[in-house]
């Protein structure tokens, strides 16, 4: 054991994990300052000013709950659904089933309904389902990066308030990549993540609730008894089933009673403050242009190379393309040379998919022209290794031409 650690320089090119915006790892290796610092307690307000221009709310109830994605997930169902009460999760790829494990483990009724991978719901789906199941909750992916699609959700918030359902959605792989809009939307929850187009680390996961999410929660608010200011504020008789993801808890401790539920993670707050500042300062739609952008030029590269695209292109996430692995071709082989030989990683697949396509993501600080070009060289180099026929140069310059004619300014990399 030394204290020399050194982990190999990649260029992340799957489905997030992506390299970290520099900005971002500088930020989180600042000083750590206590818990109720008034500077600490400045930059959780600031925090959540910032998150509410990323997610497009005026939600109050906009904070980070302290692990990876999944942490915000689980927040979200285990404090919105009571055990008993029914949850429709439209289950589009693997994150969908996510959503029906995690709500079952809430004691939640859960009903689905399926569409292929590769393929989204239509609203008449959706409505049809509320209709029949009357659930408490709508639990619904945003951005599947398993199958790379993106579900449409505008109307949705709207059908939901028809059928008096509370509509929750992840959208973690497609938060600032892929145009959401909480409030006109009327979204009731979502929750993210910093891995993916927010340029960051793991470990954080924002999450903003709507004041019907934040009453709702609110009735089975339970404050652990080592922490009630007198004997007479009695527990909930069936609190939230979580103590560190209960959100009755969390809420307090962001608003003004600073309640001492966990110890902030201070470090990952800093890395997740500085990811909504520096797109707040690009601008959210600057944002959702550029991985538009460098994603159509990768998935333009993919296909000038001969390979044939995943999934209805027309509600592909703007981030991250799957593309078929050549017919006879071990596709974890060629994976490991681009990873040994080039150091560049892309993704592998889940379930139906797995062994049949590969995910490639142009995200977060890896929206760029040189991470596309990087990647799309070294594959065709990597494929020629293998023998498959690839025409020579022609991904690049099918790359080349989609910047040619963006008038989008490259954003300035530090
Ligand atoms: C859509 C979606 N939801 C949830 C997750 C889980 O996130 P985490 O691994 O950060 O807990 C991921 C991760 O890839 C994801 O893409």
């Amino acid at each position: 054991m030394t204290t020399t650690f050194q982990p190999p320089c990649r260029l992340l090119m799957g489905p997030g994990p992506i390299n970290a915006d520099p900005r971002v790892s500088r930020a989180m290796s600042a000083a750590l300052v206590g818990q109720y610092d008034p500077a600490m307690t400045g930059y959780m307000n600031e925090t959540q000013q910032l998150y509410r221009q990323v997610f497009r709310t005026h939600n109050e109830a906009t904070l980070l709950v302290d692990g990876t994605s999944r942490a915000g997930i689980e927040a979200a169902l285990v404090s919105l659904v009571a055990p008993g009460e029914r949850v429709l999760v439209p289950m589009f790829g693997r994150f969908g089933l996510l959503l029906k494990e995690i709500a079952e483990r809430c004691g939640a009724e859960v009903h689905t309904i399926e569409a292929p991978w590769g393929e989204v719901f239509t609203p008449e789906q959706i409505e049809q389902a509320l209709a029949r199941v009357k659930p408490h909750v709508l639990a619904l992916v945003q951005g599947d990066t398993s199958t790379t699609m993106c579900q449409p959700l505008e109307g949705i918030g709207a059908l939901c308030r028809r059928h008096g359902a509370l509509f929750y959605t992840d959208v973690t792989a497609s938060l600032a990549g892929n145009e959401l809009r909480v409030d006109d939307w009327q979204i009731d929850a979502a929750t993210a993540g910093l891995q993916k187009c927010l340029a960051g680390p793991s470990g954080s996961s924002p999450i903003t609730l709507s004041a019907r999410a934040v009453d709702k929660i609110m009735q089975r608010a339970h404050i652990e008894a080592g922490l009630r200011q007198s004997s007479d504020e009695a527990g909930h008789a069936q609190p939230i089933r979580s103590n560190y993801l209960d959100l009755s808890q969390i809420l307090k401790y962001w608003g003004p009673e600073r309640l001492n539920h966990h110890t902030e993670a201070t470090a990952m707050l800093y890395g997740a403050r500085m990811c909504a500042a520096l797109l707040v300062e690009e601008g959210m739609d600057q944002a959702i242009a550029r991985h538009q952008l460098h994603g159509q030029a990768m998935a333009a590269g993919l296909t000038a190379m001969g390979l044939e695209l995943f999934g209805d292109q027309q509600h592909r996430m703007h981030n991250v393309v799957g593309v078929y692995i050549p017919e006879g071709l071990d596709g974890e082989a060629v994976r490991r040379c681009l990873l040994e030989d080039f150091a560049i990683e892309i993704g592998t697949s889940f379930g139906p998919l797995h062994g049949r396509i590969w995910r490639i993501g142009t995200m977060g600080y890896n929206a760029r022209r040189d991470c596309v070009f990087t990647t799309l060289a070294a594959l065709e180099q990597v494929l020629g290794l293998f023998d498959v026929t690839v025409p020579a140069g022609e991904a690049v310059r099918a790359a080349h031409r989609i910047y040619s004619t963006s008038t989008l300014q490259d954003t300035p990399h530090a």
